[in-house]
């Protein structure tokens, strides 16, 4: 099988002049770092990961692209940043058409946050969208995605063996999935092959320094030494070589990185670009409430826990209050847990959910409202997703533009007076599990 000409990509074309004498491109080349090539586009070696709930819209999505990085536009229920699709559907409780009127309105959402992102990007960058596998809605959110036009649809929480049938009319749309293994590349690879397709990327997320939910079955193996870059990433290659894959299929590295250095030291690994999540959730232009970005920046690395969520994947968030009772009371949660007649937010967001399906092994809360109150900044009932890395400018809230002259050109621009980050007085507030 000719695997260069699968995905019917158009062929590699010399960057223009003008994309290449941007101040941020000449900067990551001063710096020794390599631009990389996906679905016809020069992009810088940064992609802002997508951070669900709402936390990652077309506001992020769109900075990070019109500078040249890819931006990530996370799918999952964006009707909370409308007012007008939030108003219409969020006291849906027994209504019949509950579900599918929540869905209509999140793919409507879906659609606007694209198009905010590409109206911001200007034709720059990259805007792309993230859907976790483990959603109900995810093939809705994919297609939604594919028509509204993102460059790329990237999938976690999950093995998307089905993504290049879901997308086989959009041979230009790049397919994206996250993996932690050389395992799980290589599974994907050979399903995928057989359906005529490859990735055009892989984005390798680090279980023991990325936030969210981790692509290992237990916490007790996220510190496993297979996850490391230093095995996975010279592993994935030789086994493109082995398998005969002559396209060069970028790997994206994500967790933990929060420096030119690394990005250095990862693209020697034969890394081709970065992902960063937490780093761009402080920033200025993070679509999340205020407080959210004050709790992820001043949170210590004593602060971090790792637990089990309703998805039943291991996750990493800060210890706010309502997270530090959930997981004290968790125990006796689980042994009352039953199959519940029906899903706390009425739209049954995850395919398969340990709250609503009555299943002790996985964790026993509604994430949807938990994630809800963080995107708005509820410090006392939020859950708090966040890695477990170090932030490169420690608690202040900096721009988009900002963070790339860091990570690209090691420069630290003087702080202009823009947000303050003052540490967070946690109140006490009484546990919200859902149903
Ligand atoms: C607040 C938050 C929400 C996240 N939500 C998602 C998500 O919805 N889907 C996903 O694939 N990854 C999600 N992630 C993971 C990020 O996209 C990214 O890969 C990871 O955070 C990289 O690690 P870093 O935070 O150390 O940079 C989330 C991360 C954070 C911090």
């Amino acid at each position: 099988m000719d695997k260069s000409s699968q995905t019917d990509l158009p062929m590699p074309q010399a960057p223009d002049q003008d994309t290449l004498n941007t101040p941020l491109y000449r900067l990551a080349s001063a710096s020794g770092l390599k631009t990389w090539r996906l679905a016809g586009r020069e992009l810088l070696p940064v992609v802002q990961g997508g951070m669900g709930v709402g936390v990652s819209a077309g506001g992020l999505a769109g900075a990070v692209a019109a500078l040249g990085g890819m931006g990530t536009v996370s799918s999952v229920d964006l009707r909370r940043l409308h007012p007008d699709l939030w108003a219409s559907t969020a006291d849906l409780e027994k209504e019949p058409d509950a579900r599918e009127r929540i869905d209509a309105a999140n793919l409507t959402a879906l659609d606007r946050e694209i198009q905010r992102a590409k109206g911001i990007a200007q034709g720059q960058g990259a805007v792309a969208v993230n859907v976790m596998k483990a959603l109900s809605a995810y093939e809705m959110y994919v297609r939604q995605a594919l028509e509204s036009g993102a460059d790329a649809v990237v999938v976690g929480a999950g093995l998307p063996l089905d993504l290049p049938d879901i997308a086989r009319d959009h041979p230009r749309t790049a397919l994206i999935p996250i993996l932690s293994d050389a395992r799980g590349v290589q599974l994907l690879v050979r399903k995928w092959e057989k359906k005529g397709r490859l990735p055009d990327a892989v984005v390798i997320e680090h279980p023991r320094l990325a936030g969210g939910h981790l692509g290992a079955a237990k916490v007790a193996d996220l510190q496993d030494p297979r996850f490391d870059f230093e095995n996975v990433i010279p592993q994935v290659r030789a086994f493109f070589q082995t398998a005969g894959i002559e396209r060069e299929i970028p790997l994206i590295a994500a967790g933990g990185i929060s420096s030119r250095e690394d990005i250095l030291r990862l693209q020697a690994l034969g890394a081709s670009a970065v992902q960063l999540g937490t780093a761009f959730a402080v920033t200025l232009e993070c679509d999340a409430d205020p407080a959210f970005k004050r709790v992820l920046a001043n949170a210590r690395p004593e602060d971090m826990v790792e637990f089990i969520s309703v998805a039943g994947l291991p996750a990493r968030a800060v210890r706010t209050p309502w997270l530090d009772k959930y997981l004290r009371i968790e125990p006796k949660l689980k042994a009352v847990a039953h199959v519940k007649k029906r899903c706390n937010m009425a739209f049954d967001c995850l395919a398969h959910c340990g709250l609503r399906d009555g299943q002790a092994e996985m964790g026993q809360f509604c994430i949807d409202q938990q994630l809800g109150h963080a995107l708005d900044g509820d410090v006392g009932k939020g859950l708090y997703f966040r890695g477990a890395g170090r932030l490169p400018f420690g608690n202040q809230i900096r721009s988009v533009h900002d963070l790339m002259l860091w990570l690209l050109g090691g420069c630290e621009p003087p702080q202009l007076e823009v947000e303050r980050s003052a540490p967070i007085a946690f109140a006490a507030t009484p546990l919200e599990v859902g149903a």
